[in-house]
């Protein structure tokens, strides 16, 4: 009997084919993931990544409320058109500490993986409140209401400990500290030392949208000024060895 009439029993029976081909698949399934849970991290460590501050993360909430990734994706590809328009494509290292991430899959409106620093805070608060005053033809809808929400930070040693209980490697400081370096981050004449010794000297302490109190608008323009901010491309190289 030759290897093709052996075959033509396999088609023949339904039930030792469903079974050769789940022996098929279980064998390419345990090929492709058994190697994972060998390795300790799938992520290549990056320098210069930190957890969100209470502020930014705050910020990302309200991102992810108004359904800001319906429109927008966070992940540059590594394609040149892609690259020219946006700048260095995004590594899985910059999503590690977003739970969950925000890809997205759909582009109504530009990436935004690396917006940060790319406006001043006056023209995200300008864009928020009206896109069609900085961009007349924008299809954008308008985002005023956030200025008027205040926030006053007192949930966020419960947001920073339940983000530490996914993976983000808060320290007992930084969620001891929660509520203050919310406050802190936008108000400038606060004593912010401690804000910046727990998340970099980098960190932002601005008042984002310039008005009294802590509103949604400062934590959602916080939140997009830091935005693929924090990797420093200058001195970055990709480690292939892993
Ligand atoms: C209905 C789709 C849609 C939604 C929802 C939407 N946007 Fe946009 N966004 C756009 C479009 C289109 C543009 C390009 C025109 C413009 O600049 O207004 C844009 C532009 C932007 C820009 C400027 C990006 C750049 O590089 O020029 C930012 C920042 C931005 N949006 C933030 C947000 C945020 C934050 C939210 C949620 C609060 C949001 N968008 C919700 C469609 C949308």
């Amino acid at each position: 009997m030759s290897i093709l009439d052996k075959h033509g029993i396999l088609e023949k029976n339904v039930t030792l084919l469903a079974l050769f081909a789940f022996l098929v698949v279980t064998i390419g399934g345990l090929v492709q993931i058994v190697p994972l849970f060998y390795l300790e991290n799938t992520i290549e460590d990056v320098e210069g990544m930190r957890p969100y501050t209470p502020l930014e993360l705050a910020g990302r909430d309200i991102y992810i409320r108004e359904g800001c990734y319906v429109c927008h994706s966070q992940m540059i590809r590594p394609m040149r058109d892609e690259v020219e328009r946006y700048g260095h494509y995004s590594l899985a290292a910059e999503s590690q500490y977003d739970h969950p991430f925000q890809w997205g899959s759909k582009r109504t409106g530009p990436d935004l993986a690396r917006v940060g620093g790319r406006y001043s805070d006056e023209w995200h608060v300008d864009h928020l409140t009206n896109p069609q005053s900085v961009v007349p033809e924008s299809v954008m809808p308008k985002y005023g209401f956030l200025s008027a929400k205040l926030i006053d930070g007192a949930h966020m040693e419960d947001l920073l400990a339940t983000h530490r209980m996914v993976g983000v490697p808060y320290t007992d400081e930084m969620v001891e500290n929660a509520s203050a370096d919310f406050r802190v981050q936008a108000n400038p004449e606060a004593d912010y030392d401690g804000l910046l010794e727990r998340y970099g000297e980098k960190v932002s302490v601005r008042n984002f949208d310039r008005e009294p109190g802590i509103s949604e608008m400062d934590a959602l323009v916080a939140y997009l000024q830091m935005l693929g901010t924090l990797v420093d491309f200058s001195t970055f190289t990709p480690d292939a060895s892993r």
